[in-house]
């Protein structure tokens, strides 16, 4: 008897040792997928998410690494007598576990949304006091993400509040990725590196470059300039990452460049790319812009580091991101940012040995005159590089 109980707990404590490795192993580069929130807010149905799944293999998104399709806040209505969550008949009377099979049928991966407190933001059931019950619901259906809310969170702790979720994830029998969706507000940067695998940063996106001023919220540059001012770089690493929030990209609101240089901070930054546009219907230049692998590629870069600001000369910005070395040689990325609203003149001095290749033109420049590379920059336009062979560090 002693033996069989000490081998149950011997199974036990192993189980859930594999668990936490498992879990932590989820995210070694950013999460890329596509979250139904900055287009379609509460408007969703498995109609919607059915298709946003087809155009993920149309449109080319799954074969440049675009794998999560997340259903955001809305598709909850209630507790039935067993406390499990419901999903709303009407607008997805197959059942989350029908949609997560569609998913995973086209060889993509399938997230939901929950919050931290009794109730979502849109004031549907939150998970608090029902966390292990979830994670159960949740794994049963076939959830490989879920996206965790911070709103009607009162005065819960919020590292307690977290890791009691990410806790029922490690238990809940499949892996989970976890998002920790707390706006910055009590710094999860320092506490929710070993209990989530991203952690938003700020409040939320808006589709705008700059939104200070007139309207009180965040687009494009404030976010970035938020990353930069907390020096957020420091925190971002293989398994976690800090998040500024879904990408506006194909959105009214921002222009053409604008969308570049977006996705090319996102990119640099190491962010998670959740898509937040309506990828059934994207422009040709959106569809170009989303699937340069040379730019993914950056995001996804193994060494897990995230940019900093480089050289900061008012209107316009370097910005540097050290890469995985590639046979021993240095490997780097900068972006070149006009933040202002004339075309300015932007150089970057490298060293005569580097090997340059401008990623959004498709272009080899190899070793520059000067060791100089030079270019006038468009309002809210940037220039890509990557850089091989360098030797210095700062
Ligand atoms: C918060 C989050 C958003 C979105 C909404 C849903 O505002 O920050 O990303 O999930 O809630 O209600």
């Amino acid at each position: 008897m002693e033996k069989l109980v000490a081998l149950v707990i011997i199974k036990f404590a192993f189980g859930l040792l594999l668990n936490a490795q498992d879990f932590n192993d989820l995210a070694k580069t950013p999460p890329m997928g596509w979250n139904s929130w900055n287009t379609f807010h509460c408007d969703i149905n498995e109609e919607i998410i059915k298709e946003v799944a087809d155009a993920f293999v149309t449109k080319g998104l799954k074969d440049v690494g675009f794998e999560y399709i997340i259903i955001d806040d809305c598709w909850q209505v209630e507790r039935d007598e067993n406390g499990t969550l419901v999903a709303d008949p009407k607008r997805f009377p197959s059942g989350i576990k029908s949609i997560a099979e569609y998913v995973h049928a086209l060889g993509l991966k399938f997230g939901i949304y929950s919050d931290a407190g009794k109730k979502t933001c849109m004031e549907r059931p939150g998970s608090r006091g029902h966390e292990y019950q979830d994670a159960r619901t949740f794994a049963a259906w076939g959830v490989d993400y879920l996206k965790y809310d911070w709103c009607n969170s009162g005065q819960q702790n919020p590292y307690e509040s977290y890791a009691v979720m990410s806790d029922a994830l490690k238990e809940c029998g499949r892996p989970v990725v976890f998002s920790i969706c707390e706006w910055g507000t009590n710094e999860p940067w320092t506490w929710a590196k070993d209990i989530g695998h991203l952690w938003r940063i700020s409040g939320d996106i808006r589709p705008c470059w700059d939104c200070t001023g007139e309207r009180a919220c965040l687009g494009v540059m404030n976010i970035v300039d938020i990353a930069v001012e907390k020096k957020l770089s420091t925190y971002a690493g293989p398994g976690h990452w800090n998040d500024p929030d879904m990408l506006e990209v194909g959105n009214p609101g921002l222009s053409d460049v604008e969308n570049k240089s977006h996705f090319s901070l996102w990119a640099m930054m190491a962010a998670p790319l959740m898509l937040g546009n309506d990828v059934r219907n994207m422009s040709q230049q959106t569809i170009d812009l989303l699937t340069n692998k040379e730019v993914i590629a950056i995001n996804q870069d193994k060494a897990g580091k995230q940019c900093y600001r480089f050289r900061d000369f008012g209107d316009t910005e370097i910005y540097r991101k050290h890469l995985q070395e590639t046979n021993g040689i240095q490997q780097d990325a900068f972006l070149l940012l006009n933040r202002g609203n004339e075309p300015k003149k932007i150089s970057l001095y490298l060293e005569p040995q580097a090997e340059v290749r401008d990623l959004w033109n498709k272009k080899n420049l190899g070793k520059l005159n000067d060791s100089r590379f030079e270019a006038v920059v468009e309002p809210h336009d940037c220039v890509l590089l990557k850089v091989s062979g360098l030797n210095f560090h700062n």
